[in-house]
């Protein structure tokens, strides 16, 4: 059995999760499901971030005087808000957790014994939102483009983390690894940033500036540097210095999905921290783009954070996961609409799919007393509808994160079921006696719906287990079956009665 392990950013708990976060936790979601379909073991982490200034101002904000109740608070609404959306995540790590303050430290010893850690000023630009050092280059007219704030200026005695020691030893792991970096149109441009712009990090906060944080080990005067502690996460969650077995399993990880906002710390600060203490490095950075909403960034201030917890009490969970995985193409930025979901859930989903399968189902009820018809396998130019050739786009697209493309695939094939029934005319050959091509055509359809289920259940899991109900299936069964299995034309069998049961999708909800 193969392993696969994958990682989403852990959130800042300021605020609730919105549209952007739930994008990367859910995509992370579809490709653990595929991992798992696929027979793997999986292990799919997620989590909150929680030693940032960006919380303590918002507990603050929000009246409260003891931050860990704040912080216990926002990581529940966090929690219960994954599982609204029927995230499959294995572990939820909290950096405020003790297994995480004794990995940390233990990290923390080994870059300090290889002679990595130093103490010097730093003076230049902080962005408080991204809560980051950043270079006179990173500003557009003075403000971080991603906030689109005024960078403080602060001077302080920090220790420093010799980043630009691994320049050398980054590249090479990048030239030599054309997978690390995903996908590849980011590379160049963190090639290019530690190349020309890379400078050693510092790595603590004065506890005059910083109000909250993992004390720093050499100084009782500073904290951690939040993006420090952060990135050991990946660690700590896995067991290092709580669980050794644990984390000799699964690290190195062999996925970390982020935002294209963080990609830099992924993919040049983390590797070298890992080289330093002498780990091996995560198999790959797969960094996505940014949605807007309505052609605007999203932002408070404007007043357009899509809450998905809400989405979903308007939309049906896997509708907006059928949206969010095929809208935009993984790694670009796009643009999130409620019309365009309202117009896709009405003709892609509602029409398309749900439509298939209801007229499907109704005509195995009247036409065949509701059971599986047989096939004779006789009939003429009625070739499989679902093939094997499809499987392999299917599988080699979900493998390599086009999700727009697979999801291509599969409505092509449902698309083909609903010309294909219009083409035979079941009602037709019902009422000329035609029985045998009926029950050709029927069984055609109704193992496609099986096998569309399988394509379906990584993308729209309730959706595929729906559809297997409806076809007299028990999920649980079909699921347990390998994947070679599955693929396999012919494995539903005759004379199995359905359930035809009410429309999948509601047209108005
Ligand atoms: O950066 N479109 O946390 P964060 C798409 N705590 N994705 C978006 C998005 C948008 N408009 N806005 C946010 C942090 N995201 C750190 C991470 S990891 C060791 C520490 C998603 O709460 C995207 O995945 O600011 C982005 O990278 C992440 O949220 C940033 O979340
Ligand atoms: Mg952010």
């Amino acid at each position: 059995m193969s392993k696969f392990s994958l990682s989403t950013p852990i959130y800042y708990v300021n605020d609730r999760p919105h549209i952007g976060t739930a994008y990367t936790t859910l995509i992370a979601d579809s490709i653990a499901r595929y991992r798992r379909m696929k027979g793997d073991e999986v292990f799919f982490l997620t989590g909150t971030d929680e030693n940032s200034q960006k919380n303590l101002e918002a507990a603050e904000k929000r009246g409260f005087t003891d931050l860990k109740k704040y912080l216990d608070e926002m990581a529940a609404a966090w929690q219960t808000a994954w599982d609204t959306l029927g995230l499959t995540h294995d572990a939820f790590i909290r950096t405020t957790e003790n297994r995480h303050l004794v990995g940390v430290k233990k990290f923390f010893d080994l870059i300090h014994k290889k002679g990595d850690v130093y103490k010097s000023t730093y003076e230049g630009y902080y962005c408080d939102g991204c809560e980051a050092f950043i270079t006179e280059s990173d500003l557009v007219d003075g403000k971080c483009p991603v906030h689109n704030k005024t960078s403080r200026i602060i001077a302080e005695e920090n220790y420093f983390f010799r980043l630009t020691n691994y320049r050398d030893a980054l590249l090479e792991h990048i030239e030599k690894h054309p997978e690390f970096i995903q996908p590849q149109s980011r590379r160049n441009e963190i090639v290019s940033y530690i190349k020309d712009f890379m400078k050693d990090v510092s790595i603590s906060r004065q506890k005059k500036t910083a109000h909250c944080g993992i004390d720093f080990p050499l100084d009782a005067d500073q904290v951690i540097y939040v993006w420090f502690d952060a990135l050991i996460n990946y660690l700590s969650a896995l067991g290092y210095g709580s669980d050794e077995k644990l984390f000799k399993k699964w690290w190195p990880m062999d996925l970390h999905i982020v935002g294209k906002d963080i990609l830099k710390f992924h993919a040049a600060l983390w590797p070298a921290m890992l080289m330093s203490a002498g780990f091996p490095l995560p198999k790959a950075v797969f960094a996505h783009g940014f949605f807007t909403v309505n052609g605007e960034k999203m932002s408070k201030s404007l007043g357009n954070v899509v809450d998905p917890v809400e989405l979903v009490q308007l939309y049906p969970l896997d509708a907006v996961r059928y949206f969010l995985l095929s809208e935009i193409k993984f790694g670009e930025d796009g643009d999130f609409s409620l019309t365009r979901l309202k117009e896709r859930y009405e003709s892609e989903i509602a029409n398309t799919l749900g439509n298939l399968v209801h007229r499907a189902l109704s005509m195995t009820e009247q036409y065949c007393d509701s059971r599986v018809p047989p096939a004779s396998g006789a009939s003429e130019g009625l070739d499989p509808l679902c093939e094997i050739d499809i499987w392999r786009a299917y599988n080699e697209y979900m493998d390599s994160y086009r999700f727009q493309e697979a999801v291509r695939v599969v409505w092509g094939v449902i698309r083909g079921a609903n010309q294909f029934i219009e083409q035979e005319k079941p009602w037709s050959l019902y009422k000329e006696n035609k029985i045998q091509r009926l029950n050709d055509v029927l069984y055609n359809v109704l193992e496609t719906l099986r096998q569309v289920g399988w394509f379906l259940l990584p993308l729209m899991p309730d959706t595929a287990e729906k559809m297997w109900q409806g076809l007299g299936l028990d999920p649980a069964l079909e699921k347990a079956q390998s994947l070679e299995l599955a693929q396999v034309w012919g494995r539903l069998k005759p004379r199995t009665k359905i359930n035809k049961g009410g429309p999948l999708f509601p047209k108005e909800k």
